[in-house]
């Protein structure tokens, strides 16, 4: 009776199994059950967690400093977060010579991971989605996602550090990735945008949300506006609402390419801050002003171009009464001149005289 509720014990309330009939049977049973847990404990890393049933190995909060070498094989989801791990060397993952080819899932945040080296992620070919997010990545090397010729998620959430951001991403060989459908770069303070983003043909997301962007170039929207299937994410980013922003806006109108475009709000100029790109006027972004102000400045010159044209052909025309005229000044103050130097003379004969006293 007592070794029968020590089955019920293990097994709890299992329909899986039928419940022994016989002790011998029982004793057979406990002893399997032992050596199929030593089994799994040999199977599964001392730093990790392994769940066998879900496919799942999580290696968290460890401190682990190297990614576990004895994963097992049969793992499809793989989370290993809140160690550090600052790089992932060639063929991180491949487990004592052999790859984990179940491996769907790879969930890499928050490792205080800065270096990527070429073919990291080596013997993973049914790789689907891979966060990178909440690392502090200084360095991917351009081959580093070789091989990922299934990935369909990349996340590089609040990964990439302010002064490499954009140069990592325009090294990176997207070409590579021919199955990326989703890129997420949201946190990243990212300023401007590399063209080489959109190299992938298959990419239907982009989440560019959170970041340092003040407008977008003409020249990204029209990548955008041909790639019909994608997406873009353009939330919390500080826009300029000037004269810069009026290709977005003009886009932003008339697009359905940009499901969060209801929600983006001016940051700058002052007067604007706050407002809703959508509500905007196309006179707010004092394109037309602009325009307007050259054009008067122009004009003004050119009216004042003339004012001088027409003095200076008075002068010449009136050449000859201005010489006269000129002659009767000069006449004058001579005349002038000499009643002065008269009375100068005059004058100054008294004191003359005085002196002679
Ligand atoms: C992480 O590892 C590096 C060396 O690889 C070490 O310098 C650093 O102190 C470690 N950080 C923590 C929080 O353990
Ligand atoms: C790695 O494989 C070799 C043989 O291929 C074996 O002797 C060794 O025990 C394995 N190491 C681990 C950690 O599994
Ligand atoms: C990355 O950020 C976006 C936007 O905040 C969010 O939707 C997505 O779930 C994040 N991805 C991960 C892996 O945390
Ligand atoms: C934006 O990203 C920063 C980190 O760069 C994070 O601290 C902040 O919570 C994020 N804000 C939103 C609204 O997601
Ligand atoms: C708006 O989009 C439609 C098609 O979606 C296009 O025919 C039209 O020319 C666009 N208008 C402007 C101003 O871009």
């Amino acid at each position: 009776m007592a070794r029968r509720k020590l089955w019920l014990y293990f097994h709890g309330n299992s329909t899986a199994f039928r419940i022994p009939k016989r002790p011998c049977f029982c004793w057979v049973s406990v002893i399997c059950m032992l050596y199929l847990l030593t089994r799994t404990d040999f199977a599964c890393s001392s730093s990790c967690d392994c769940f066998e049933n879900a496919r799942t190995v999580t290696c968290l909060d460890m401190n682990l400093s190297k990614l576990p070498q004895d994963i097992p094989m049969w793992v499809e989801t793989l989370k290993v977060s809140g160690n550090n791990i600052t790089t992932l060397t060639r063929g991180a993952f491949a487990t004592n010579g052999t790859s984990l080819h179940h491996l769907a899932t790879l969930l890499l945040s928050g490792n205080n991971v800065q270096c990527i080296e070429a073919f990291a992620f080596e013997g993973l070919p049914n790789l689907k989605t891979l966060d990178l997010s909440s690392n502090r990545l200084l360095y991917i090397s351009d081959d580093a996602f070789f091989g990922l010729h299934k990935l369909n998620i990349l996340s590089l959430n609040t990964s990439l550090s302010y002064s490499v951001g954009n140069q990592i991403i325009n090294t990176l060989t997207f070409e590579r990735l021919s199955s990326l459908t989703r890129l997420e770069l949201s946190g990243n303070k990212m300023s401007s945008l590399p063209t080489k983003l959109f190299a992938s043909q298959n990419l239907k997301a982009l989440d560019l949300t959170n970041n340092s962007l003040k407008t977008v170039e003409a020249e990204i929207i029209l990548k955008w506006s041909q790639h019909e299937k994608i997406r873009v994410y353009l939330q919390f980013n500080p826009l300029m609402c000037d004269c810069s922003l009026e290709t977005l806006y003009l886009w932003l109108e008339n697009t359905t390419q940009v499901p969060d475009a209801g929600h983006l709000r001016c940051f700058g100029p002052e007067r604007l801050n706050g407002t809703l790109v959508l509500k905007l006027k196309t006179e707010d972004l004092q394109c037309g002003n602009a325009d307007l102000e050259t054009v008067s400045y122009v004009f003004l010159g050119i009216v004042l171009a003339l004012i001088g044209v027409i003095f200076l052909m008075v002068l010449y025309l009136n050449r000859k009464g201005i010489k006269r005229w000129l002659n009767n000044i000069r006449e004058a103050c001579r005349d002038q001149m000499e009643v002065y130097h008269y009375r100068y003379e005059h004058d100054s004969d008294p004191r003359l005289a005085s002196v002679a006293v």
